[in-house]
């Protein structure tokens, strides 16, 4: 499954998970370098690993968000109405070729 990342600055990141991975997995196994993301390592307790999605990738997630994801949304920054965690987005073939957008402000949430 092949999944672009798309920085703030524009920069386009290419990777590839597995069926079964989650975004932070992802992240994690192609070495993206993105300083501060997954800071909980996906025990919910963050929101360090804010992704954007587009409006129709986001509708076409397999699971809506729980509570405890929400909770933890509303303390990302820049959260917008087709956020989620990339810890708790589970890859599935449909997914092949998704884009999200990482938030500009992952960095200056790890240094506040
Ligand atoms: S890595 Fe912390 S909530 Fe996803």
């Amino acid at each position: 499954v092949s999944v672009t990342f798309i920085r703030a600055s524009g920069e386009r990141i290419n990777a590839k998970g597995k069926v079964g991975d989650n975004l932070l997995d992802v992240i994690v196994n192609n070495n993206i370098d993105l300083d501060g993301f997954g800071a909980c390592e996906g025990t919910l307790t963050c929101s360090t690993c804010h992704l954007i999605f587009k409006p129709a990738d986001y509708e076409r997630l397999p699971d809506k968000p729980g509570d405890e994801e929400l909770d933890m949304l509303d303390l990302a920054y820049d959260l917008t109405d087709t956020s989620r965690l990339g810890c708790q987005v589970i890859l599935t073939k449909e997914m092949d070729g998704l884009e999200v957008t990482v938030p500009a402000t992952v960095n200056d949430a790890r240094s506040a």
